[in-house]
């Protein structure tokens, strides 16, 4: 895509850096300055254990400035610094990352400043791990770095070197150089090209209840919705989720709302939509509903049970016929061909291009961490695109997305 002259020029990456405590944190210091040489706006973080191994003058001396560790954080002014922070930076650097540390931001804690700015949505997140290399390989902890990749975040190193304390022999756990974390540092995508766009985006599966205990519903994992609201809260933009049952955890700094059935969901869509601009409708929404649903669990019978089922309302249809400056996504599900069906629903739906996918492939699908699909549009054309992330899916819709926005807005604007 070739970049639009109308942008404005980007200023400098913000970035705090942040130290947990390791014998590493002695080169912090020296992470901060070179990327203020480098042209960044750099602010330093530590957590107490830091404090071990780097003093407190030295990082505020790098930084240029005061550091957010637990004094300034509990100063009794009335500020929450952990998401004024947050809401500052492009990214953190967390530089060395401990084990703890990693753990506890897989985990969703918010214990210490780093786990704190991470659980309070800071866009970007680049780990330096720096521990012995038997802690590195310990699976709890590569399940843990797994985790964090999986929601986007960076990790550089580590990197093999000679062991510290008493150990003999080199291995694999040595936090990478101050260049070289330098240098991942300014290749995170922290581009805020979503900045002042609302994007509302629905996930998961519905639940039709037949009874209190009985439902129709879907393999659905939310997993793509998620992605696609992580995704565009990274790059800026205000989000709402609205997620049928999922197991996932809210991602930080996003509006999350919970419901179970399509008109639960349909309500929720309704009230987040006018002031959305962009709607990406991943949710695999239940066609149909129990015509009568029992207040009361009936006791199971001998023979068969006829149950008659009515059309829950086409949700994003309804939302289309709302439209005004918005653009809309959706998705469609097929097991083989689909394209002119697809295009089919983007032209009745009104959308600016459907996703279609084939769950039946092997390796995608409902629970996998990866997807192959389709970006059909109303026009009948289709472009596959190879097999990617359900992160990096989600940035690429994004990226489609994105100049049919400000069409779509200057249609309202400016109507000649
Ligand atoms: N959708 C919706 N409300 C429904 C059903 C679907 O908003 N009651 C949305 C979905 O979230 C999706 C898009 O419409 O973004 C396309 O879904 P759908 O028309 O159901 O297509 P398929 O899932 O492919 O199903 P089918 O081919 O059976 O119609």
């Amino acid at each position: 895509m070739s970049p639009d002259p109308n942008r404005p020029t980007r200023r400098r990456p913000r970035l705090i850096v942040a130290a947990s405590g390791g014998i590493a944190a002695t080169k912090t210091p020296s992470v901060l300055r070179r990327l203020r040489e480098a042209g960044c706006e750099v602010r330093a973080a530590a957590t107490d254990d830091a404090y071990a191994f780097v003093t407190r003058l030295s990082l505020a001396v790098a930084a240029g400035g005061e550091v957010l560790d637990r004094e300034l954080w509990f100063r009794a002014d009335g500020r929450v610094r952990h998401l004024e922070w947050g809401r500052w930076a492009d990214g953190l650097v967390v530089a060395p990352a401990t084990a703890d540390a990693l753990a506890s931001a897989a985990s969703g804690r918010a214990h210490d400043v780093v786990s704190a700015l991470i659980a309070g949505g800071v866009p970007r997140v680049l780990w330096a791990p720096a521990m012995n290399p038997a802690m590195w390989e310990h699976p709890p902890v590569q399940a843990n770095v797994r985790t964090l990749a999986a929601l986007g975040h960076a990790f550089v190193g580590p990197v093999e070197g000679p062991l510290g304390g008493v150990e003999e022999g080199t291995g694999m756990g040595r936090m990478a150089e101050p260049e070289a974390i330098v240098a991942a540092a300014l290749g995170l995508p922290f581009d805020r090209d979503l900045q002042g766009v609302r994007v509302l985006v629905s996930a998961g599966p519905t639940r039709e209840y037949l009874d209190p205990v009985r439902f129709l519903s879907n393999p659905s994992s939310g997993r793509t919705g998620f992605a696609v609201a992580e995704a565009a809260h990274a790059r800026g933009a205000s989000v709402t989720l609205v997620t049928g049952p999922s197991g996932l955890p809210d991602p930080p700094g996003v509006e999350v709302v919970r419901v179970e059935d399509a008109a639960s969901m349909g309500a929720a869509l309704e009230a987040a939509f006018d002031a959305c601009d962009l709607v990406v409708m991943t949710a695999a929404v239940g066609d149909w509903r129990a015509a009568e649903r029992s207040d009361r669990k009936e006791p199971k019978t001998e023979g068969d049970l006829t149950v008659r089922l009515v059309r829950t309302p086409d949700l994003l249809a309804g939302l289309a016929r709302r439209r005004r400056h918005q653009v809309l996504v959706g998705f469609a599900m097929e097991t083989h061909e689909g394209v002119e069906r697809a295009a089919r629903k983007a032209r009745d739906k009104g959308l600016a291009f459907i996703a279609l996918n084939y769950p039946a492939r092997e390796g995608v699908g409902f629970a996998a961490e990866a997807n192959d699909i389709t970006l059909v549009r109303a026009d009948g054309s289709a472009q596959p695109w190879p097999r990617m992330s359900k992160r990096d899916l989600a940035d690429r819709l994004l990226d489609e997305a994105l100049p049919l926005l400000s069409r779509a807005a200057d249609d309202v604007t400016d109507p000649a």
